[in-house]
């Protein structure tokens, strides 16, 4: 691993070296979550040496030309100094979202680099049994291999989240060092972790004698930068309990901003609702706001649980790679021990498979 680290290193290193690179990840799923998550809760982009940002955007999980798409065809006009290099992130190798996008600008690029650039430029992260990879061969693009044990959702510590975090400019050493960290703890000490507590949690919440109605599971952050982290966790913790009738459903709220209206329901509804508190200390240590957000979260949690929520604190020491490699790795094995409790096969997604069957006979 440490070596597949140093290359993802280096290779990142080439990109971020290039002062007008746009780096795109194409994906769906889990094979877009983990990286956007990370990126998001980080800031990604920034080069430490000049104070420059190297545009990334994450682009596969929805088919429009609107928006952003609309503002990127200015980029592939020749002329453009732009740089573009495509991240392709398909287990798979043939989920029709992501290829679909894929395809359409991979024409565009076919206009502006010659073949051979393209081979610096297209770089694809798959599965080594994918029709993908036989593509990425058949091209001489650079390939990444996502190992055919680890599932899309749970592949955030693969090549898959790891080149476009590093890319982005953060330590993904660190980043994997903390998930291997919080992987030993749990291994080591499986009935004192905060995972096993978790999944404890959620499980007496979920099927317990007091609280059988609670079918909710509202993941809070009180910083709008986690949303993405939030989605990664929905689907983390959906797609992989959500089967046989079974499983809490998840959702995120970012607090205060939640507080002011889905808040009233957490609140005074109906109380089929547990909370996770995901929160990083270090928020705290701003001057200007650090006191209120204390405040915020204390009284949050007092009103809450006063009327009868359920709440689970995560609070997380820093919010840099390590920690949030921590964190990743810590629901990764909770959301799994959640599952075995709840006898469901954490690692398929048939109901997933149903809506890819429907759509093919439609198309
Ligand atoms: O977690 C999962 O396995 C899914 O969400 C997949 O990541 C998603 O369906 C995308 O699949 P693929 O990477 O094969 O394109």
């Amino acid at each position: 691993m440490e070596k597949l680290i140093a290359d993802i290193k280096k290779h990142a290193q080439q990109i971020r070296a290039d002062e007008w690179a746009l780096f795109l990840v194409i994906g769906t799923g889990g094979s877009l979550n983990g990286s956007k998550a990370v990126h998001n809760a980080l800031g990604g982009g920034k080069r430490r040496e000049t104070g420059t940002y190297l545009p990334i955007q994450f682009l596969g999980d929805e088919l429009t030309l609107d928006g952003y798409m609309k503002h990127l065809d200015l980029n592939f006009a020749k002329e453009s100094k732009w740089n573009i290099y495509i991240n392709y992130i398909s287990k798979s190798g043939d989920t029709l979202e992501p290829k679909l996008i894929f395809d359409y600008l991979y024409e565009k690029m076919q206009v502006k680099y010659t073949k051979d650039e393209l081979k610096q430029q297209i770089i694809v992260t798959t599965d080594v049994d994918s029709p993908l990879h036989k593509r990425a061969e058949e091209n001489g693009w650079k390939t990444y291999f996502i190992p055919s044990n680890v599932g899309g959702r749970y592949s955030v510590f693969t090549p898959a989240g790891l080149l476009p975090i590093a890319v982005a400019g953060h330590d993904v050493g660190a980043f994997f060092e903390g998930g291997r960290n919080s992987a030993k703890i749990y291994r080591e000490n499986p009935l004192k972790s905060m995972e096993e507590h978790l999944a404890r949690t959620l499980h007496a919440h979920t099927i317990g004698e007091t609280l059988q109605k609670c079918d909710i599971n509202l993941f809070t952050f009180f910083k709008k930068d986690l949303e993405s982290l939030g989605a990664w966790l929905c689907q983390l913790f959906n797609e992989s309990c959500g089967k046989d009738g079974k499983g809490i459903f998840s959702d995120t709220a970012i607090y205060p901003r939640e507080l002011h209206s889905l808040g009233q329901m957490v609140q005074d509804g109906r109380r089929n609702l547990v909370e996770t508190f995901i929160s990083f200390q270090d928020m705290y240590d701003c001057k200007q706001f650090g006191r209120v957000n204390r405040a915020i979260y204390d009284a949050t949690f007092k009103a809450h649980t006063d009327g009868d929520v359920p709440v689970i604190e995560v609070k997380v020491e820093k919010l840099d790679e390590f920690h949030l490699g921590g964190l990743m790795q810590l629901m990764m094995d909770s959301c799994v021990r959640y599952c075995q409790l709840l006898g469901v096969n954490p690692f398929d997604q048939p109901g997933v498979e149903k809506y890819k069957e429907e759509i093919r006979k439609i198309l």
